[in-house]
């Protein structure tokens, strides 16, 4: 596998699930392609990626900041937990903002540390450098939206990208946190209909389906441990377990557009392969 494929997950709305999104995806894409090298970092500085995929207590080797250098390192990351490559988060980034020059940096960074396979970006909630830079070096964007005045924002995203000229197609929202107990009279009959309506009516691609707002997800983020648990192996009675593995294999058929009979199957990481398990289609 030497090609590579960039997916930033983007919204200046906090508590869209971001950051959720892009632990888990990187879990089912690898799941899914195991043969395919998965990379994740992230520009939020509340090391979540780092508490999920860092084995034991082993010392981080660079972190997110070096991708700027003119020469980043060509180790820069480790292998994780689950075979997934993390680059470490760093706390302070404000002072490294300054001396990014260009919203194209990152990209020729990742360019430079030979990087193959999926490498997926966490954003913070702001249109900084740092996002900035993800969307500009992004194969595809996932933005989800859980509400109106997230919708709204995402704006904000399509005019950076006819700014620079990056074509529209890369960008895919994606409904989020939905509640199907709420129900409206009329013809949208619940959030995920009314947010998919009006992406439509603004010219927005959407992906096949949404992520349920599910307490069980909530719980494995936020615990007494302190510590995450990924979906596909503490959610797998969860609809956000079938959603995670719909648009995993989506954000694949995108990627890599072969037709694969791999891309039906999801395998929890770590098992015999005996373990394999269906999950759901994406149509
Ligand atoms: N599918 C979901 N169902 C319920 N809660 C979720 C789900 N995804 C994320 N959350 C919760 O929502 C909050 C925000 O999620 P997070 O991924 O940190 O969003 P962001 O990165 O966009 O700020 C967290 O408390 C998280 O546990
Ligand atoms: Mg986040």
């Amino acid at each position: 596998m030497e090609r590579r494929h960039i997916i930033t997950i983007a919204s200046e709305k906090g508590g869209v699930g971001k950051t959720t999104l892009a632990i888990n995806l990187a879990i089912y894409l690898k799941a899914l392609r195991e043969e395919i090298p998965v990379t994740i970092f992230s520009f939020d500085n509340h090391f979540s990626v780092d508490r999920l995929f860092r084995i034991g207590n082993q010392a981080p080797t660079g972190d997110v900041s070096q991708l700027f250098w003119p020469q980043p390192p060509q180790d820069l990351g480790g292998m994780g937990e689950f075979g997934i490559n993390f680059i470490p988060s760093l706390g302070a980034l404000d002072p490294v903002a300054l001396g990014i020059k260009g919203v194209e940096r990152l990209a020729q960074g990742i360019e430079k540390t030979g990087l193959t396979g999926f490498v997926l970006i966490d954003t913070r909630p702001v249109l900084d450098i740092f996002t900035q830079n993800a969307l500009f070096s992004a194969d595809q964007v996932i933005i989800p939206v859980k509400d109106l005045p997230a919708m709204e924002n995402a704006a904000d995203i399509y005019a950076f990208f006819d700014l620079y000229r990056l074509p529209r197609k890369r960008l895919r929202i994606l409904p989020s946190l939905i509640d199907m107990r709420i129900r409206f009279p009329g013809p949208f009959r619940n959030t995920f209909e009314l947010l998919r309506a009006y992406a439509i009516k603004c010219g927005y691609r959407c992906f096949e389906g949404y992520i349920s707002k599910s307490p069980k997800v909530e719980s494995l983020n936020t615990n007494p441990q302190g510590r995450i648990y990924p979906v596909l192996i503490h959610g797998r009675n969860t609809e956000v377990h079938n959603q995670y593995a719909a648009l995993a294999r989506q954000v694949i058929q995108r990627a890599f557009p072969e037709p694969t009979e791999q891309n039906q199957q999801v395998k929890t990481p770590g098992s015999a392969p005996s373990q394999v398990i269906s999950g759901s289609r994406p149509d």
